[in-house]
């Protein structure tokens, strides 16, 4: 970077965004700098785009195309280059009529209905509409074949954590200490712009999942929301929130606030969190602890994602939300339900059996998050078993109404 400015902008000017009187400053230091692009840390229409584009004669890329940009050259799954891809034709999509309007009457051009330029207009908007419906398509098709795998996921039961945060608090280098994995970390904003999943080992809650999420930024445009939605889908629908915080960060305060500005804005506001102040072996004094939050407010953790340290705290607090309400429930199934006494094993929350001529008694000791996706089993025995884990009753006896066997 070679220079900035500042402005404040109380009202913004149609025509250049900031007052004509900053515009020719920018001119001007630009000339004098030599800078070959000119950053504007805010959304511009497309005509102020242009118009400052022209006064300064030198590219100018406002908030969302930088973020478009960075996003593009970080995508790596299929699924994530669609979506930039897509998004990048919104943005520029709104961009070329202007463009076009702003081209002609450089040239003094006298507008034909169908002169050569609109040609031109209308096919490269023809062009860009095909491929956005093309890549629309191809995206639907991907979202249809995750929600598969998430249902899949849901089948096997496993509560999913996921990690959210600002851009480049430690997300990715946390997931791969948590969970032993060679995922991509870098020094750069957005680095994961895929969710990434992997099993979350050796917590005493019992087996569950990670997912690693794409960075938050402030103000992220609502374009971007929209196009990440799927990927988002992920913080939405996870069990826990790792609330990711670069203790190092002097704006840190305000990127809790901008992240759960972004959680409320895609649905993931309810989600329960834990927060985890993150490279602690950047602020002098600062030592891995837990503090386990009283109610209402979210336990935190301190740790250090590159030095490994703190992370058993945040095993035990991750564990202790997951297991922070078990259902317990003593149940009476006849000898014919074998097939439910099965599934109860597999599930692995039965903490006693005993067996008689009668059938089995057994007693179900466990984290609500296990017990759950139980009740979702065909046949009857979900909701025999709803009926019977949440509101127990003196007659556990095993009789659901659609036993057919
Ligand atoms: P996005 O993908 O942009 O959301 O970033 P992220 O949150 O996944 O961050 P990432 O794990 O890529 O880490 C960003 C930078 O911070 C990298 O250079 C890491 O090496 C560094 N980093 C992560 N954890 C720590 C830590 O505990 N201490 C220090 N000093 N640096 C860390």
């Amino acid at each position: 970077m070679v220079g900035s400015l500042s402005a404040r902008v109380e009202r913004p000017n149609p025509r250049y965004f900031v007052g004509t009187g900053k515009a020719d400053e920018l001119k001007s230091q630009r000339e004098v700098l030599g800078a070959d692009l000119i950053l504007v840390n805010h959304a511009l229409s497309p005509v102020q785009e242009r118009n400052l584009e022209k006064l300064t004669a030198c590219r100018v890329v406002d908030r969302t195309g930088l973020i478009l940009d960075i996003f593009a050259q970080r995508a790596r799954s299929h699924e994530g280059k669609l979506q930039v891809e897509l998004a990048q034709l919104k943005h520029m999509s709104t961009r070329l009529v202007r463009g076009w309007t702003h081209l002609e009457r450089q040239r003094g051009g006298a507008i034909g209905l169908r002169g050569p330029g609109e040609t031109q207009l209308e096919l490269d908007r023809r062009l860009l509409g095909e491929r956005m419906k093309q890549l629309q398509k191809r995206l639907d098709k991907v979202a249809t074949q995750r929600a598969q795998a998430r249902r899949a996921r849901l089948r096997n039961e496993l509560p999913v954590v996921a990690l959210v945060g600002y851009t480049n608090a430690g997300k990715s280098t946390l997931f791969n200490a948590l969970t032993g994995a060679g995922v991509y970390a870098a020094d750069q904003l957005f680095a994961t712009l895929d969710p990434t999943l992997r099993r979350l080992p050796d917590l005493d809650s019992g087996p569950a999942l990670l997912a690693d999420t794409v960075g938050f930024i402030r103000d992220l445009p609502h374009d971007l929301v929209a196009a990440f939605r799927s990927t988002l889908a992920e913080a939405r629908d996870a069990d826990l929130l790792l609330h990711v915080i670069d203790v190092a960060d002097p704006e840190r305060e305000q990127r809790i606030v901008d992240v759960e500005a972004v959680l409320a804005e895609i649905g993931a506001g309810d989600v329960p969190q834990i927060l985890v102040y993150n490279k602690i072996d950047q602020v002098e004094g600062l030592q891995p602890r837990l503090d386990a939050g009283d109610t209402g407010s979210p336990p935190r953790v301190s740790v250090s994602a590159r030095d490994r340290r703190g992370l058993d705290l945040l095993r035990e607090a991750i564990a202790g939300r997951l297991a922070a309400e078990r259902i317990e429930a003593v149940l009476q199934l006849p000898s014919s339900a074998g097939r439910l006494r099965a599934r109860l094993h597999q599930q692995g929350i039965v903490a006693e059996e005993s067996a008689d001529e009668a059938g089995w008694r057994i007693r179900i000791d466990a984290p609500r998050l296990l017990v759950e996706p139980m009740f979702g089993l065909p046949d009857g025995d979900g909701a025999w078993l709803r009926e019977r884990l949440l509101a127990p009753s003196e007659d556990e006896t095993y009789n659901p109404r659609a036993t057919a066997h």
